[in-house]
């Protein structure tokens, strides 16, 4: 079963001369529980196309459909309820909130949705990511990899069905950026989720189920 399906999708920013084709006709499916890596060179488009995933951006032309829902239907309001439910992002730069503690920081998604933790589930994130004794720390006592942890616990604790990574590795040696990349597919394995991430790394490249390589906004392999 396909959990992404896109089709004819374009994405232009700007007019006139200063008219940047950022997306021009992409078509793609993404199979649920399936771990996908987006390379392409800096400005090919990978950012734009995990955005409108997410349902960050609307589309210039074609059609964005996730877990069966077609984007372009959704209210303003019905977007932000899917992106607060549906999706969960991991970004490069971590985006901690630095006056909250760590395990705050992990729950703050929920507390936007005035849900209740699953006290059970947070434990086994925790434990998964190693954060156990971390959680009464506040993000800049922790190394990157922490933080990242930390980024990853947050974006699995709604449950989502897609977690979007872009460059989760980025700032990482080798051998941080593969423990990162190694934990998000087995956490993602772990819950059942569909793993989307963008990488530079050919490396990491190596350990999904499919690869996808965007050129000038067009998918070439
Ligand atoms: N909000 C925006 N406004 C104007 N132009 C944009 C915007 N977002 C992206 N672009 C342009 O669209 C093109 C694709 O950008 P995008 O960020 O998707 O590339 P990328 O593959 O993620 O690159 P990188 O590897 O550097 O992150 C680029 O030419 C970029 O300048
Ligand atoms: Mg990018």
């Amino acid at each position: 079963m396909d959990i992404v399906t896109i089709h004819n999708l374009k994405k232009n920013f700007g007019k006139g001369f200063r008219l940047v084709k950022a997306l021009d006709g992409i078509d793609l499916s993404i199979e649920k529980g399936k771990f996908t890596v987006i390379i392409g060179a800096s400005g090919s488009g990978k950012t734009t196309l995990m955005n409108m995933i997410g349902g960050l951006y609307e589309p210039t032309e074609g059609t964005v459909i996730v877990d069966g829902i077609n984007l372009a239907e959704l209210t303003e309001e019905q977007l932000t309820v899917f992106r607060r439910r549906k999706v969960g992002f991991v970004f490069q730069d971590y985006n901690l909130v630095p006056e909250l503690t760590i395990k705050e920081n992990i729950l703050f998604p929920l507390s936007l949705d005035d849900s209740r933790p699953d006290e059970v589930f947070f434990s086994e994130i925790v434990d998964l990511l190693g954060l156990n004794e971390k959680l009464d720390a506040y993000p800049y006592m922790l190394s990157g990899g922490g933080q990242q942890c930390t980024a990853i616990a947050r974006a699995l604790i709604t449950k989502p069905a897609i977690i979007l990574a872009d460059e989760p590795t980025g700032s990482f040696d080798v051998k941080t950026s593969q423990n990162v990349a190694g934990l998000l597919k087995m956490t993602t394995e772990t819950f059942h989720q569909t793993l989307i991430m963008i990488t530079h790394n050919l490396e990491l490249a190596q350990l999904a189920d499919c690869v996808v390589r965007l050129q000038d906004g067009r998918i070439v392999e």
